[in-house]
Order: C-alpha cells, then structure tokens, then sequence
C-alpha cells in the first residue's frame, strides 16, 4: 500500500477493478504508482473525491500523464471542435447538452432485464464499445470525468472485463479468435451496422480516416494477460469488416462470430455507481 492513495478491491458488484483513494487533493499531489494498481485490477480503476477536476481541467489532463508520456491533442485527431474543450485539448467533451448535443442512446427494450436488473448483456444492450479503438494506434487508456452527471435512470457508465470474456469463451471460439483481426470504424459513418442495414451507400473514406484492423485478443503489456478487444453496432466497419478475411456484411459469417463473441463478452459487466447510490444499479 501506498501512502499517496488506498486501494480496495473488488469493485462492489464486480468481480474486477479497484478503487483507489487518494491521501491529498491532485492539486497538492499527483499520485505516482497508479499504472500497476490499475493493471493489477483488470484495468479498471475508480478514484473518487475528484471534485477539484471540474473547477481545474488541467489536473485530469496532469493525472493522465502518470499513465504515460503520449496525451493527445483532440485538435489534432479529426475530432469535431464542438467535443473539443475550449482551454484544455486534450480533453474531450461527451455531453447531451450543447455545444456538443449528442444525442443520449435509446433505452434497451425492454428497459428491464425479466428479474428487474439493468441489462448489460449484448444484444438486449447494445452500444459496447472500446473508446477510440479506430485509431492508429489506438489508446492504452481513457480516464473519464463526470462534470455534470446524467440522469439517474439513464446515461449509465457501463464497463465489461475483456480479460475474463476471453478466459471464458469456450474452446471452438478460442480457436476461431487466434490471430484475428477485427475492423475499427470511426462511429458516426456510413460503415455502422445501422447504416449499412439502412443502405447507405456514401462509404468513402479520407486517407486520414480510414477504418484500423486491431487484434481481436490483444495481451496486456504488464501483466500477460489475453483479453477481448472488440466493438459492436457502432464502431466496427460493416462494409468491409467487421472482421479482416471473414465473410462481411452485417448478415455475414463475420457478423455472426461478433454477435457471438460480443454477448459471451458482456456477461461480467459493472455499471458505475450514480451519485447518492451506495451500490450498483446492478451487475451481471
Ligand atoms: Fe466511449
């Protein structure tokens, strides 16, 4: 233990991640020793009592740097200026209200799981998804901050450990996952699933944009482990994808094996608690 910060773990109602409490405020200290702590839970950390972040971006952007040298500047990543922070560009805004207006995701049908949980297994939810998983290359990491939460019954953070999804695939699966890769697709295309099934056919993409193949089991840098990287609906290409040399299409031999990789990989998923919650809404 540390004594810059505490670790418990399990998250409560997961069977991985950690939560790490911090002894000072980031203003006063930055903790070193959080990359390890973070490989060691699954890589998935909750560090709460944050605050001072939303009065000072700049500390986010001070506490990615002990993740490692490289933060990107999104003025320089083909991203919409409207999702670009104004005084911090390496911060990314994702947000209902404007400028950025994006609009939140529908609700899975039916809302509820038939024992009363909150659906988290693909396809009843939909939306899974690595964050900027199309890029060359993409990121070790995403640090999230919650200015302005959403709505209780809404907007839930939900997270899914690759690591044990891939432990869990059954032999067959194992064997058809070994050495393939899948393609990534800058979401918002005409290359989603819903696009290629409404006929879009404006697929073209700039030489800077193009979709990125990823490993579909990448092996964590630290500690060895193979894990599940994928997306689904959103951002995988479905003109030539999703997977590289499997049939594609969104009714092809690819689209079958990521629906079916996709639902084993959503069974141990953990929501981020909501503020005034002790406790996940729920956790499969
Ligand atoms: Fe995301």
């Amino acid at each position: 233990m540390s004594a810059a910060f505490h670790v418990t773990k399990p998250l409560a109602g997961a069977a991985f991640g950690a939560t790490a409490r911090l002894s000072k405020p980031l203003a006063d200290e930055i903790p070193a020793g959080l990359p390890a702590v973070l490989a060691e839970a699954g890589g998935l950390l909750l560090i709460p009592g944050l605050q001072e972040i939303a009065r000072e971006p700049e500390l986010l952007v001070a506490l990615s740097r002990q993740f490692g040298p490289e933060v990107e500047d999104y003025r320089y990543t083909l991203t919409a200026r409207s999702s670009v922070h104004p005084a911090v560009p390496e911060i990314l805004l994702v947000s209902n209200m404007a400028p950025v207006s994006k609009a939140p995701p529908r609700l899975p049908d039916p809302p509820l799981t038939a024992d009363g949980r909150l659906p988290v297994q693909y396809p009843h939810r939909v939306g899974w998804h690595t964050d900027q998983s199309y890029r060359r290359p993409p990121p070790d990491i995403s640090l999230f901050y919650a200015v302005t939460p959403a709505a209780r019954d809404r907007g839930q953070t939900l997270f899914a450990d690759g690591t044990a999804a891939y432990a869990a695939l059954p032999p067959h699966l194992k064997a058809r996952v070994e050495g393939l890769q899948g393609l990534h697709c800058q979401p918002g295309t005409a290359r989603s699933r819903s696009n290629v099934l409404a006929g879009r056919t404006d697929v073209a993409q700039a030489p800077t944009a193009r979709s990125q193949p990823q490993p579909v089991v990448r092996i964590h840098p630290v500690t060895g482990k193979p894990a599940l990287y994928l997306c689904e609906w959103g951002q995988m290409d479905w003109v030539d994808g999703p997977f590289v040399g499997l049939e594609p299409g969104s009714h092809g031999e690819g689209a079958a094996l990521l629906d079916e990789l996709t639902s084993y990989g959503t069974t141990a998923a953990w929501s981020m608690p909501r503020p005034g919650s002790t406790a996940p809404p729920s956790s499969a």
